[in-house]
């Protein structure tokens, strides 16, 4: 038997525990001798639970212990996550994790700590739960020059936004019944400005380029601006409202990393993707098109993501895995340089002003049907393809209600 430990008892690491107990048969395929959870950390004791006697409270009994030879990591945040792992590492056990808070903001360094160790540290669940997605990267797709990697990172704000267009209802309305169903946690920001997200494309775009992108550098917005109207206007042009962290290679090689709703053509894969689903959109200068699809979160299938790391490691005991990525940074385009189409919503008497500012490249949404009265006194319009920075200065002071980029 292979042992290993589990830091964090709660609903990924209780699942984590269930998984490799249940699914031993399947996993013995690939790991014969077997694997079995010898202590489980956390801050509580679980007399209840039939894996109560492995329930311990110190790091030290994981890491003194030579027969251990894995830890999961699924406690989240970066204390004492970051310290636990490093010290596991550092006493000959590779790690794996579901923590992409601890990833992004230290996975690097930890990287490099299994690195100087021999071990190694990997962290398939941090991205789109149960999806596999980091495996792929770094196996299927080694050969690939990726040029845009990203999609639909957050269940909870994908879940609010396909309840807003489907019952045309106001976003604070959809949050509370995501928060009474347990889709958004009662302090929501995480999710709903977008810094989950952002998390998470800074993960894919550090796997993509093998240089670590820098969370606290990409733009970030969320979805709190997006109104009922802004769904009616997007159907009305073949597009739906989505979240989406994107990373692009730019002509100039540089790349473009951002979080923040866009505007998703209808024959875009990414566009059906509804309810609490992910999926991650991938396009490699050889393979051409790929997506992956699937739940990104959820007891079950995060375990089967952490799970999944933990079989890959026991098939290398003693076999360091490559990093994800390497120290240097990732350097990012400048975002005012960008060029998009910019979707924009403003009151009727604002459309004087717009079609000035913006020329004959701006074209107003025609709504058509009831849906129009439902709108009265609301206008929208799609400008050209301008930079951030030419749209901003067109803008300059006409108030507008939202603006949304198109993909
Ligand atoms: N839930 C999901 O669907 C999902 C999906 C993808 C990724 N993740 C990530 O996976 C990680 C775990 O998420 P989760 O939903 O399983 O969280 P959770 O239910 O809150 O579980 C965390 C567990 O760790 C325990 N813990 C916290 N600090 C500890 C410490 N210092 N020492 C020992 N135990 C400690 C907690 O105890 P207390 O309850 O007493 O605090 C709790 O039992 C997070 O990084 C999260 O972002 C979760």
């Amino acid at each position: 038997m292979i042992e290993i430990a589990v830091l964090g008892f709660g609903t990924v690491g209780s699942g984590v525990v269930e998984l490799i107990d249940n699914n031993q048969e399947w996993i013995r395929r690939s790991v014969p001798e077997g694997i079995h959870v010898k202590y489980i950390l956390d801050i509580r004791d679980f007399p209840n639970s039939p894996y109560a006697d492995r329930v311990v409270h110190s790091i030290d009994v994981i890491t003194e212990d030579p027969e251990v030879r894995i830890v999961c990591e699924t406690m989240g945040g970066k204390e004492p996550a970051f310290t636990f792992s490093r010290k596991a590492l550092e006493n000959g056990k590779s790690v794996c994790t579901s923590n992409k808070e601890l990833v992004e903001a230290l996975g690097t360094e930890l990287m490099l700590t299994a690195k100087q160790n021999g071990m190694s540290y990997l962290f398939e669940a941090s991205v789109g739960g149960g999806i596999p997605i980091l495996r792929p990267l770094r196996n299927s797709l080694v050969q690939e020059e990726i040029t845009v990697i990203g999609g639909i990172l957050n269940g909870t704000t994908n879940y609010i936004l396909t309840k807003m267009e489907q019952e045309g209802a106001a976003f604070d309305d959809v949050l509370k019944i995501a928060q009474e169903k347990g889709y958004a946690e009662r302090n929501p920001e995480a999710d709903v400005e977008g810094y989950d997200c952002g998390r998470k494309i800074a993960i894919l775009a550090s796997l993509a380029t093998g240089k670590k992108a820098d969370y606290d550098e990409i733009p970030c917005e969320g979805i709190t601006k997006i109104a009922a109207s802004d769904f009616a206007y997007a159907k009305a042009i073949g597009r739906a409202v989505k979240l989406l962290g994107i990373a692009r290679k730019l002509g100039d090689g540089s790349w473009s990393v951002r979080t923040a709703p866009f505007l998703v053509p209808d024959d875009h894969p990414l566009y059906p993707v509804s309810g609490v689903f992910n999926a991650v959109f991938v396009h490699g200068t050889m393979v051409d098109d790929l997506m992956f699809y699937g739940r990104g979160a959820g007891k079950n299938p995060t375990a089967s993501a952490v799970v999944s790391d933990v079989v890959e490691l026991a098939m290398h005991i003693g076999v360091p895995l490559r990093s994800a990525w390497n120290e240097e940074k990732l350097t990012l385009a400048d975002s005012d340089l960008e060029s998009h189409r910019f979707y924009i919503r403003a009151a009727a008497e604002q459309a004087e002003a717009l079609e000035a500012a913006f020329g004959s490249g701006l074209e107003q949404i025609d709504l058509g049907g009831q849906e129009e009265d439902a709108l009265t006194g609301t206008t929208a319009f799609v400008t050209g393809e301008i930079s951030e920075r030419t749209f901003a200065e067109r803008l300059g002071s006409i108030e507008v209600q939202n603006v949304i980029r198109l993909l």
